[in-house]
This record gives structure tokens, sequence and C-alpha cells, in this order.
């Protein structure tokens, strides 16, 4: 950390340790798998890959998920569920259908299904958050899978389980009741009132045969359709006895025909207000039901994107097609960490996250088919965030000097601070979205001598710069001297994480 000079911009940053937002959910920071392009396909499963293990999963990529510390992972969509038969995806693998798969103009072998998926899953240490299907499917067959998973035998779908050669039930505890139902391009898409009953009728089945499960129901795919937050507010109405969380996605696309670099980079400020209309929208049902339960939210799909072509003629009907593989760039690093640290800060409410997606679908690792991976610019806020935000998160109380942006005037700098008591590790994630070097002075009140641990810096000036199969390594985390003094110099589009530790 180097020291302040008196003519960069200055801001001041206060943190007390008794100044709580809320406990970070276990789950702030999971990702998601969907059947779509190359994720599970030539992405986590590849048979004929060298690093290939019995089941035919990629080592090398469980490898890389592992570092990152991936909790949970929502599976297997995404648009993909709304069409999908569970049922096509268990038992002997060449007796398995293969399907015309509808929401990506796909074919789907099913090689790959919930059996092992979880086998998968358990290989890198992550939970599963499944989906069940609201499109063209409903209660019965969200009650069968969760049968399937849960119920620990002596049915016929439980033993089903236990032939296909799983004995103990799973108990996967969260679920997606169907996924983006309030899209036009949804399989099945319904008007709220319709989905609203049909998932309050399917999470009543479901809580009859597991009363563990925690809910999901789907809230709005963005601010931006003309259904928000009606859609929210109905489908609230008709599931509030049922439902534990409701869901929020949220991407951002860099086009510079429509959008300055600068408000690019102040996105997650776009991202801030849509939670708290969610929140909002959610506490005015509460308020009208006269409910002592609060909904909490699940922000279960979050990323940059910049590939909407349609699909590519050529990948119709192909079983594994490179789409929706974005290379992200140092500025979507940016916006990225910017909507991370979003997600710590509402804490209190943003209960559970899913980075869409992990793997070669709009994803932090990418891998050649045969061949290896990458880790992309994104990679490296994920995996601070996977595994630093930690405890309860803080207020950052900043002042100083300002910037407008499209979205209002904000803080030079971005800021977000967790404190885990058990470890004693303060962990502060710092953004730089300006072109401006800026002077942080920082006071931490209330916290044991604290000493600095950590000092990763992200540096993203060489805004266009990617990592690529040639050049993996262009933007990578720098590790910083941690010397002490309350003075930090954060250099222009820069991302940092600042670790402190109690002695
Ligand atoms: O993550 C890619 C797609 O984005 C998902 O399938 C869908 O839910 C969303 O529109």
């Amino acid at each position: 950390m180097q020291k302040g000079i008196d003519n960069m911009k200055q801001v001041a940053l206060a943190i007390e340790k008794e100044d709580k937002i809320g406990e970070i959910g276990e789950n702030l920071f999971g990702s998601f798998l969907e059947h779509l392009g190359r994720a599970i396909y030539t992405g986590i499963y590849e048979p004929d890959h060298p690093s290939a293990d019995q089941d035919g999963f990629r080592a090398d990529v469980a490898d890389l998920v592992r570092e990152l510390k991936v909790p949970i992972v929502r599976y297997p969509g995404g648009n993909f569920v709304s069409g999908y038969r569970w049922t096509d995806g268990i038992g002997e693998k060449s007796k398995r259908p293969r399907r015309l798969e509808l929401a990506w103009q796909a074919i789907e072998t099913n090689e790959v299904g919930i059996d092992e998926f979880a086998k998968w899953a358990e290989l890198v240490g992550a939970d599963i958050m499944p989906a069940v299907n609201m499109g063209t499917a409903g209660p019965q067959e969200a009650a069968d899978l969760l049968e399937y998973c849960n119920f620990p035998g002596g049915t016929y779908w439980s033993d089903l389980r236990r032939e296909n050669g799983r004995e103990k039930p799973y108990n996967f505890r969260y679920w997606c009741i169907g996924n983006e139902m309030d899209g036009p391009w949804q399989i099945g898409h319904l008007p709220a009132e319709a989905y609203g009953h049909k998932a309050a009728e399917t999470i009543k089945m479901m809580r009859r045969i597991d009363p563990e499960i925690k809910a999901i129901v789907a809230g709005s795919s963005g601010p931006y359709l003309p259904t928000f937050p009606e859609w929210d507010r109905t489908v609230l109405e008709l599931t509030y006895d049922w439902a534990d969380y409701i869901s929020l996605h949220r991407y951002y696309d860099y086009d510079p025909s429509q959008i300055s670099s600068d408000d690019f980079l102040h996105s997650y400020l776009d991202m801030d207000r849509f939670i708290a209309s969610v929140v909002a929208a959610a506490d005015y049902v509460k308020a009208q039901k006269r409910s002592s339960k609060t909904i909490m939210l699940s922000f279960d799909e979050w990323n940059i994107w910049h590939s909407h072509d349609p699909i590519d003629p050529s990948h119709q009907w192909a079983t594994i097609r490179p789409i929706l593989e974005d290379h992200f760039t140092a500025r979507d690093a940016l916006l990225f960490s910017g909507m991370m640290m979003t997600l710590i800060n509402h804490a209190d409410r943003v209960k559970m996250g899913c980075l869409a997606q992990l793997v070669n679908v709009i994803a932090p690792i990418m891998t050649k088919p045969g061949g290896g991976t990458i880790k992309q610019t994104v990679f490296y806020p994920y995996f601070a965030g996977c595994r630093y935000a930690k405890g309860e998160a803080l207020h950052c109380r900043v002042s100083g000097d300002k910037v407008s942006t499209r979205y209002g005037d904000a803080d030079l700098l971005y800021t977000a601070a967790t404190f885990d008591a058990q470890s004693g590790e303060m962990n502060l994630f710092l953004l730089n979205p300006t072109a401006e070097t800026v002077a942080l002075e920082l006071t931490l009140a209330q916290f044991d001598e604290l000493k600095p641990v950590r000092h990763l810096l992200l540096d993203c000036k060489e805004l266009d710069q990617k990592n690529t199969f040639e050049s993996p390594d262009s933007i990578v985390f720098k590790e910083e001297s941690v010397a002490g003094g309350n003075q930090v110099s954060i250099p222009p589009y820069s991302f940092h994480l600042l670790s402190f530790k109690a002695n």
C-alpha cells in the first residue's frame, strides 16, 4: 500500500465492526450450469479428454472450480429447464433418448442427468440447487423429481434412484420453481397469475414430500420487461405462504452505440436499484398480508453478456455447440466486481446468488475440446467473492469526490466490506471504475487491532484486454505489498481485495 499524494482525488472510507448490513448467505456466490452450448458437454464433461476421470469429468475443469470454492450450482437451466423431462437423464446411458432441445435448438443426448451432475458436484465440493420445469411440466413432475432425489427409499422414485446407484438421498435443499416464467421467450411462458398459482401448488406438493426444502419462486427476468414489478407483486401475493425466496436476473452488455464506457462501468448502480425495487415489492406484499415472514432474494443469474446474435444456423441441432462463448475484457471484470460488491452490500436480503454461468457459456472458465482451460478476466473478482466474502457484510461510509453517471452521482470508489468473526478476517473490496488515481483514507473502528495480510490487485487499465488461449495471463491478480498505514493510492480502473486480520 502506498502513501496518498496531496493532489490526487480524495475519498475517505470509514468502517465499523458493529455497523452491520447483515450476514452473508453461505450461497451468495454460487454459480450456474445449464445444458446449453458447451457448458456441460466439453465443458465439465468430456469422456475422451486426456484429463477425464472414470465418470467422464474433466479433472482440469474440476480443479479450477475447486480453486474458486463454488458453494452451490444451479442446474440444469435456465431456459433449458422449461422443456426438460428430467426422467430422460436417469438410468442406463445407452437407453437415454436423444431429444430436440427447443430452448437453444440443440440435440440433447442426455448423457448427463441429475445423478451424473450430483457426482460432479461432489467432486468439486459444491451443493446443487435444482430447478424444476414449470413450462411444459408441472407440480407432479417436480414432486417426482424431489421424491427421486430426497426421499430415503421404499417408493417408486426413491427406489429407482437406489437402483441407479445412489443409495442415500441427496437432500437438496434449495429448489428453483421454474425459470424466467415472465419472459415471452420462455417455453411455456405464463401470465403472472397462472405462474403464481402453479408455483404455489407445486411447492405445496413438494413440501409434503420434504418439509425442509426452501423454494425460490421465479421473479422478474430483469427490470426492463413491462411486467416488472407487477409480476413480482402478483407472484408473491399468490405464493407468499409457500415461497422462501424470489429470484432476480440481470446481465449487462457493453454496446458503445448504447452506453458510454464510463456508464457501463457504473451499471452496478442500476443493479442496486433493481434489488431495492424487488425488496420493496416483497415488503409491500408482506405488509398487505400482515405477515411476519420476510421473503429473501435469490439473484440466481448475474453477469456480463455481450453475444445476443441469433443462433448460427450451422450450429442448430448439433449436440455440442459453441454458443454464448463471450470473451470477457478487463472492462467487464471491473463491472463484474461492482456487481459482486452490490450483492455483498445487499447481504441482508440477497441471501443466494448464482453467477451465470460457470464454464464456457458467459463463464469465468473456458475450455478447448480435447485441450486446455483458461481463466477469463472475471475469474479473479469471482474468486475474491467466493473465497473472502464471509461473515457479516459491513456498511462502508464513503465521503469525498464524486463522479457523475447516467445513474446519478457516484462515489469515486465503490466499496464493500465483510468481517468474519470466526477467522478474525476483515475483507475490503474496492473498485475504482474511473480514470482517476484516488487517494483513499481508511478508518477502521471497533475492531481489535487489525494488521493488513493481503492485497490483491486487478489492474484493468487496458480496458479492452482479454485472457485468451494464446495469452492466458494478461489480466491476473497481482499480489501487492501490505505495508501498514491508513492511506492507500488506488490506481485508475482497478479492483482490489484488501484483507486485514485481528492480531
Ligand atoms: O444464462 C443464459 C440464459 O439467460 C438462461 O438460460 C436464461 O434463464 C437467461 O435468459
